[in-house]
């Protein structure tokens, strides 16, 4: 072993070579996916990151002792292997890229033996996601992880090639950091020095690229680790990364520019993909009245109706209270399920409770033109068929209506949508839908802490034309802020920034803040503010997101390399973990936990 790679050098990866290197020597290295014993003949198929390639043993060829080798190797085996690449004598193997061909052994060389892996290493594994993550670096080595992560370092080179073109300059901002929470929970790191006081992990470089700004780095970005204590989902982690940017002297237009070509130049570097610019934009008004979503998927129609004028003083009570408290009614219509059995329709139902409905209210067209529904028998016949001609309902039909708040309406008939459209199968999945939201609201009152909350950060500008309500109604203003939005899932998001103290305290001033804890979290950007500040704007890409989506991805986990469960944890490495007493003690820290938490 000592002599492992002596004198040996790697000509090629496995899947480099053709029937172009007919003729070749050549030196592959990589793992045995496969051995099979013919008697006299052994073939041993090999892999490394670029794919499958067959070696031939024949004693002849190469001898007995490496025929023994050759005997000896099982799966997961890393091999050496010198040999002639030859066309193969058997048949052509179509499935294979280099299925052409095969190597004739000479020479092999066993670097490391393999205890049988826990699971096959293999494409579209079956092998429960919590083995395969505790063996990651197994996992790791399939196929499409591969490929994934493979695709993942094309992107991120193109993003940087292009925006280093563009006259960007990438610049990194700490992590240790103080904690300023607004939106997610913060990671806090306990400080030695300072017992007692923490560093809180960044959730996005927001405040260091504004300082950046006033600094006169006037474009700048980042690939950067973000970290968010929050509820984990499918395309959410604790940790992720941002392709974070910030511009200066500019306004909405000139980020949305850049940021087309950018996603253009980017899909058709990385994987050929032509998308025309420039990308379509709905106001967040129209996203939220047509898709009951703020992140619409465009793939499919079954648009939202808002029927509150058509049901005005209708006979049902449940549309007739839902209008006089302030709310709506809106419907969809899922064309072509009014046969929808019934146990389906509940489904739906309780599906609407889960996202704050009382109720759904349901309409089927039979083929014969007669209504099966929820609440026709509290509304005269001609009410329902000026719903029905309202909601182009047709005989074969099933509309579903939610009245409620407007925001209630809006989550409960857009995730039905998502649901319909992904059962009756309308989603074309080869489609790439970019989509900017544009004039989102700028804030959004909490319920429960009784105070408006900024819906994108505090720092966003609010549009020219509602300035005027700042003092006066500051809950219909409109922000200078964008998301852009792929199949259905936030891709990035950013805004123009407040860039005047006087707005920026008055935005404090409207989320609650006084103007003291204002200035003790956010001081250091209000000072800078004092030295001469140029207009400026950004945004932020989720990068796993985007590598997720361009490789039809079900999950941010199939881009990482090394992602977290549910809970948080990394079922790899166990962390988090408890630490020694000793450490905490040098912290300052007791914990009010004393079990470790398997205990
Ligand atoms: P925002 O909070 O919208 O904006 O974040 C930008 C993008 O980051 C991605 N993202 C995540 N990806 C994976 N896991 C998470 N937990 C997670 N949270 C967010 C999303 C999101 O669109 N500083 C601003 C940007 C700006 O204004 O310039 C910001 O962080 O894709
Ligand atoms: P009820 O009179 O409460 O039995 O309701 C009659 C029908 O209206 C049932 O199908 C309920 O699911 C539906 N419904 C109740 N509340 C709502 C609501 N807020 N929006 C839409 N449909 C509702």
């Amino acid at each position: 072993m000592a002599e492992a790679m002596k004198g040996w050098k790697r000509t090629h990866r496995c899947g480099e070579l053709s029937a172009a290197n007919a003729g070749e020597n050549v030196t592959v290295m990589g793992w045995v996916q496969k051995q099979r014993n013919k008697g006299g003949i052994i073939f041993v198929d090999l892999r490394d990151r670029s794919g499958l390639l067959q070696i031939i043993f024949e004693e002849g060829d190469c001898g007995g002792e490496n025929f023994a080798k050759a005997e000896r190797m099982r799966s997961e085996f890393v091999v050496a292997v010198v040999g002639t690449v030859e066309r193969r004598a058997g048949a052509v193997n179509e499935n294979l890229a280099t299925g052409e061909i095969e190597i004739r052994a000479r020479e092999t060389r066993i670097l490391s033996e393999a205890e049988t892996p826990p699971f096959p290493i293999e494409a579209d594994s079956k092998t429960k996601e919590e083995l395969r993550l505790k063996y990651r670096y197994l996992d790791l080595r399939r196929p499409d992880l591969q490929r994934n992560l493979m695709l993942r370092s094309a992107i991120t080179a193109n993003i940087r090639r292009f925006l280093t073109e563009e006259g960007f300059l990438e610049i990194e901002t700490p992590i240790l950091g103080k904690s300023t929470p607004e939106g997610a929970r913060d990671y806090l790191v306990p400080s030695r020095v300072h017992p007692g006081t923490f560093y809180g992990l960044p959730q996005s470089p927001q405040l260091f690229k504004q300082l950046l700004m006033c600094s006169g780095y006037d474009r700048y970005f980042q690939i950067a680790k973000c970290f968010r204590d929050e509820d984990l989902r499918a395309d959410r982690q604790p940790e992720f990364t941002q392709v974070d940017m910030e511009l200066s002297f500019v306004d909405v237009e000139d980020v949305i520019d850049v940021n087309e070509r950018l996603l253009q130049f980017v899909c058709r570097e990385a994987i050929g993909l032509e998308i025309q610019l420039p990308l379509p934009r709905i106001r967040w008004i129209d996203a939220m009245n047509r898709y009951g979503s703020d992140k619409p998927d465009t793939r499919f129609g079954m648009e939202l109706r808002d029927v509150s004028e058509t049901v005005a003083g209708c006979g049902f009570g449940v549309f007739a209270s839902a209008l006089e408290n302030g709310g709506s009614v809106r419907g969809i219509n899922a064309k072509g399920q009014g046969a929808m059995p019934r146990k389906k329709i509940d489904a739906l139902v309780e599906m609407a409770r889960g996202y704050g409905a009382k109720g759904l209210a349901y309409l089927c067209i039979a083929e014969d033109g007669s209504f099966k529904s929820s609440f026709s028998k509290f509304m005269a016949q001609e009410e329902l068929d000026r719903l029905v001609a309202a909601m182009e309902g047709e005989r074969g039909d099933l509309l579903l209506f939610a009245a409620d708040k407007d925001q209630i309406v809006w989550s409960v008939l857009g995730a039905l949508r998502l649901e319909l459209g992904r059962q009756m199968g309308w989603i074309d999945e080869n489609r790439f839908d970019f989509l900017w939201v544009t004039e989102f609201p700028l804030l959004e009152w909490d319920e429960e802490e009784k105070r408006f909350v900024a819906i994108h950060h505090p720092f966003t500008m609010p549009m020219d034309e509602d300035l005027q309500y700042l003092d006066t109604d500051p809950g219909r203003i409109r922000a200078k802020a964008y998301d852009i939005v792929l199949n259905g899932v936030e891709l990035g998001g950013g805004s123009v920034r407040i860039f005047q103290n006087h707005i920026q305290e008055k935005m404090f001033e409207i989320l609650g803040f006084e103007k003291e804890e204002a200035y003790n979290r956010f001081g250091f950007l209000l000072n800078a503010f004092k030295y001469g500040v140029p207009p400026h704007a950004g945004l932020a890409y989720g990068l796993d997101r985007l590598v997720m989506l361009l490789v039809h991805g079900d999950s941010i986990r199939d881009v990482m390399a090394f992602p977290k469960i549910k809970d948080a944890s990394c079922l790899l490495t166990n962390a988090p973990d408890v630490v020694d007493q000793a450490q905490l003690k040098e912290l300052g820290i007791m914990t009010a936990v004393t079990e470790s938490p398997e205990a």
